[in-house]
């Protein structure tokens, strides 16, 4: 177990600095303390294949390249390395972090090479864990300290961590959802499942195919999601047009889908991140459980900016649910700050 980096002020100034580096499935972020948000890109990356021995090259990272997702020329991949908060291609993820780390370093001179501080699902496996801290060493870190994705989220959403109260954060993010309950500097519970908001963009590709016959890519469902989405059904009723492929021609066809079509859609996913906090408040000890009935439950990460999902999950569990401020920066501005204040105990780290 590593706590981060301890601070030796001169030293530090000069030859040493922190990041704190959320690599999510959806965005990678970047924390440090002088300069706050430095760096929050998608979490893509593009190569120019360009021998015949299929030598790569990289072509584009972040923005740009989300941007040839599926509409790449032949000679161009675009990847997404990460899946489920773990990496699922592992020298993608490297030359993709070294680009990010890159385009965040503040001093060229001094700062070749960071600590990091890597927000990690509670989910991940031994393996995965050390995939990502020898892609973030790959890519320039002299150490990696990895620190839990609800936890991180917590500290970044405010919620009084050291205390000896319990908090429960759910962070809802492209790949996971996490739930956890923190209390005293720890984590008492926590939980994590493979489901987030590409499950939403998945499912509602799927249903539009099954009952519309036309096939969405993931990104125009994910503009649907954001656009109209609502985890319930009894608002009024809004709609978008979504343009796609006819399953019958091959041709292009555009539907008019509701947000009432939406919260069908999703209702599958949305349930598994329903019973993964049910459980979560099954396994908690009651005290705790009793703090969390005053306190509320806080919700971060992209997925908390589904429309009514607060909503949902209150008439589901009889708790105050609300959105953190910021949802998709708290897991990245948590991080930083856990590890430059220690707020967290030794067990929060490895
Ligand atoms: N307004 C919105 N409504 C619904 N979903 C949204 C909205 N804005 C962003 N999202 C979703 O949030 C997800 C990205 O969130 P976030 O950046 O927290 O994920 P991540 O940290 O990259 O993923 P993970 O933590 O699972 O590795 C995407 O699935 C995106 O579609
Ligand atoms: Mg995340």
């Amino acid at each position: 177990m590593a706590r981060p980096t301890p601070h030796y002020p001169l030293f530090d100034r000069l030859f040493r600095h922190s990041m704190a580096v959320d690599l999510g499935t959806a965005n990678t972020l970047i924390y440090t303390d002088n300069g706050g948000i430095v760096l929050n890109e998608p979490s893509v990356v593009a190569f120019q294949k360009e021998s015949a021995a299929g030598q790569k090259r990289v072509a584009a990272v972040g923005t740009e390249a989300r941007q040839l997702l599926g509409r790449a020329p032949s000679n161009v991949e675009a990847v997404r390395p990460m899946r489920h908060g773990v990496i699922a291609n592992f020298s993608a993820a490297e030359q993709m972090i070294r680009q990010f780390v890159d385009m965040a370093r503040p001093r060229p001179l001094f700062s070749r090479r960071a600590a990091f501080t890597l927000c990690v699902p509670a989910g991940a496996t031994q393996v995965e864990r050390r995939a990502i801290k020898e892609a973030a060493v790959a890519a320039g870190a002299w150490k990696v300290s990895l620190i839990g994705e609800s936890l991180a989220s917590a500290v970044g959403a405010g919620l009084p961590v050291s205390e000896a109260t319990g908090s429960m954060v759910i962070d809802i993010g492209g790949g996971t959802t996490e739930v956890g309950v923190i209390s005293l500097g720890g984590l008492a519970y926590s939980g994590s499942i493979r489901v987030g908001g590409d499950s939403f963009d998945m499912a509602i590709v799927s249903y539009v195919r099954n009952l519309y016959g036309v096939l969405l890519g993931e990104q125009t469902a994910e503009h649907v999601k954001k656009g109209i989405g609502s985890a319930v059904r009894d608002v009024p009723v809004e709609h978008m047009n979504a343009t796609g492929r006819s399953v019958d021609d091959g041709l292009p066809r555009t539907v008019q889908l509701s947000n009432h079509d939406i919260a069908d859609a999703i209702e599958g996913p949305l349930r598994q991140v329903i019973g993964a906090v049910k459980r979560a408040l099954e396994t908690t000890p009651a005290e705790l459980v009793t703090d969390i009935a005053h306190s509320g439950i806080v919700l971060t990460g992209g997925g908390a900016l589904l429309g009514n999902l607060g909503r949902r999950l209150t008439n589901e569990l009889g708790l105050d649910v609300h959105v953190a401020n910021e949802p998709l920066t708290c897991a990245v501005r948590g991080a930083g700050a856990a590890a430059a204040a220690g707020l967290l105990n030794d067990s929060a780290y490895e």
